[in-house]
């Protein structure tokens, strides 16, 4: 314990995004079913105590920022507690680690400020459209106006960078990305739009219908001059200024432009598995070394082994790509 986590490839990995449930709130087509899935069963499901476990271990081998995800975090009844136990934690120089949330936004407006108070230090929200019979046809739930409460709390925290999430969709979102990103600049956000990859639980996705980077670009560049923003470092998203700043756009583009030789991120599900990717087909299970006594060189000893099975990349542009069997929402994104 304490050496960095480095694969084969020399990516040193610093994140680690902890998936705290596979439940959601919404249903969005491109993640869940209508019925949902077969939810992970509940005594498989990591306490508040392992959660924190895993995390000094990885903190102590160089992991400095934990993002919590989903399905969605605030579904999780303990989640100020998850945030207060993570945020006491610090790396083995002794700085703090860094406390990041992805979330749809709902209970954000009851929850923020007991959020901040136990040390959550970023927030990025999703949403992919401003008009509620699109986000309601979306998501299968009339809750865009909770959302929109979500993002308003979020701009008043003074939580930064705030940033606003949203899949762009052909024949969905496509003619709303201008005013997609004028709301986010409203609220001192930066938006950020992502390609749509094949992880939907229908199996559904289809490349001739993905908008692609330079789709959004070009849209994008009809009302604004985009200047890009130089060190991008491990970040998916790649960045451009609008007009002379200062704020900015995002394009996650992993499948027309993948940024997997920067990764330097791992994954914990929330029933215990670490993934090395998020298009991994391999799990490395750490529920029976937690609940058979393990020590902490075990849980360590399964950090190393899943970095060490890290591929340079994702596949979804080779002909061969098979999607991995858990969707997004049991996966955190
Ligand atoms: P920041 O640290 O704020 O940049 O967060 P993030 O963009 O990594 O996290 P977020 O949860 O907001 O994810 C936004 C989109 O990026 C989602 O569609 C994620 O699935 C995708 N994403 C995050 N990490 C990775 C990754 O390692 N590989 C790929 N291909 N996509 C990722
Ligand atoms: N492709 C790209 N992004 C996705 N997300 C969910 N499913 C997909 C997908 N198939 C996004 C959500 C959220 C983030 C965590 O991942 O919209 O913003
Ligand atoms: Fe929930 Fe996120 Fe999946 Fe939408 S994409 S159903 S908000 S987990």
């Amino acid at each position: 314990i304490g050496a960095p986590l480095i694969d084969t490839h020399g990516r040193v990995h610093r994140d680690l995004r902890i998936s705290l449930t596979d439940r959601c709130s919404l249903r969005c087509t491109y993640c869940m079913p209508e019925q949902g899935n077969e939810w992970l069963a509940k005594t498989s499901i990591l306490t508040l105590d392992e959660i924190v476990r895993i995390a000094q271990v990885a903190a102590a081998d160089g992991i400095t920022t934990f993002r919590l995800t989903g399905g969605e975090p605030l579904l999780r009844s303990d989640i100020v507690e998850v945030v207060r136990r993570l945020a006491a934690i610090t790396g083995p120089d002794g700085r703090p680690v860094e406390i990041a949330m992805t979330t749809n936004g709902i209970r954000l407006p009851e929850l923020l400020p007991g959020l901040v108070d136990a040390g959550l230090n970023r927030l990025n929200i999703s949403i992919d459209t401003l008009r509620r019979d699109r986000f309601h046809a979306l998501t299968r739930r009339d809750r865009l106006d909770d959302v929109l409460e979500g993002i308003a709390a979020a701009g008043a925290s003074g939580l930064r960078p705030l940033k606003l999430n949203a899949v762009a969709m052909r024949d969905v979102n496509e003619d709303e990305l201008v005013e997609l990103v004028e709301f986010a600049t409203a609220h001192d956000a930066q938006m950020r739009f992502i390609e749509q990859m094949p992880l939907d639980a229908g199996h559904t996705w289809d490349r001739s219908r993905m908008v692609t980077q330079d789709e959004i670009l070009t849209a994008l560049s009809a009302r604004w001059t985009l200047t890009p923003v130089p060190g991008r470092g491990g970040a998916p998203a790649a960045r451009w200024t609008l007009d002379d700043g200062p704020h900015s756009v995002g394009v996650i583009a992993s499948v027309t432009a993948p940024f997997c030789g920067d990764c330097d991120r791992l994954r914990l599900t929330a029933d215990g598995q670490l993934r090395n990717c998020l298009f991994s087909t391999t799990e490395y299970d750490l529920l029976p070394i937690l609940r058979a006594g393990g020590d902490d060189d075990e849980i360590d000893g399964m950090l190393r082994s899943c970095v060490r099975g890290k591929l340079p990349g994702h596949a979804i542009n080779d002909p061969s790509f098979l999607q991995p069997a858990r969707g997004m929402n049991a996966i955190g994104g």
